[in-house]
């Protein structure tokens, strides 16, 4: 049997009842088969201060850690002005530094964004697409996931019960478990 990857998954919102959240955790069950998905806290981190290097924050250090320990990343996210939360651009921030540590360099991974409005999310979307162009992560192109109305996919457990989305969602976890077992693939050749 093959060694399902570890994904950390990064969550855009910190409120109790995000749809973000209730989404990432069905979308961890559903990959269950394939990946190993974690949920991997951003609240308590402090702001990204280039001078907080010199001590790092242990909220930091213990981002950085779970991040490197991951083989790829997952986004989820809802839209905050058309551009993505800021608490999520912090995570990225921290991650990101030292630039020669960089925990994001080369993994794979995919974008997630959704709102209970319409557009589905689509500005936060590319613009953690622009973010993962530069932090070096090679993104899942197809399917886009770009959900709208998401305050009608939830009963009251949180438990989606929207059929058509459950049927997009396990469409988009086959596509990325096969994304993230490709660009990990050793190259033709190499020892
Ligand atoms: C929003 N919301 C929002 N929605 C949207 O579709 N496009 C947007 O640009 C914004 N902008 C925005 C800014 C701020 C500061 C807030 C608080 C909210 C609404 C947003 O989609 C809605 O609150 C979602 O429910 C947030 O996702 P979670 O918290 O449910 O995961």
């Amino acid at each position: 049997m093959s060694v399902k990857p570890k994904v950390a998954v990064l969550v855009g919102s910190l409120r109790k009842d995000s749809l973000s959240r209730k989404l990432a955790l069905d979308i961890s069950e559903r990959a269950a088969g394939r990946l190993i998905c974690t949920l991997v806290e951003i609240a308590d981190l402090p702001h990204y201060n280039q001078d907080l290097e010199a001590d790092v924050p242990a909220p930091w250090q213990r981002l950085r850690t779970q991040l490197a320990a991951a083989e790829a990343l997952l986004f989820v996210t809802p839209e905050y002005n058309r551009s993505i939360p800021g608490a999520l651009k912090n995570a990225i921030d921290v991650g990101s530094r030292p630039a020669e540590k960089n925990v994001f360099n080369g993994k794979p991974a995919a974008v997630i964004s959704q709102t209970p409005h319409k557009l589905g999310g689509f500005g936060a979307n590319h613009a953690l697409r622009q973010c993962c162009v530069f932090l070096n992560m090679p993104l899942l192109q197809q399917p886009e996931a770009y959900l709208s109305g998401t305050a009608e996919m939830f009963d009251s457990h949180g438990k989606l019960h929207s059929h058509d989305t459950a049927k997009f969602l396990d469409k988009f976890v086959q596509a990325f478990a096969a994304w993230v077992a490709r660009v990990r693939a050793p190259a033709p050749g190499a020892a």
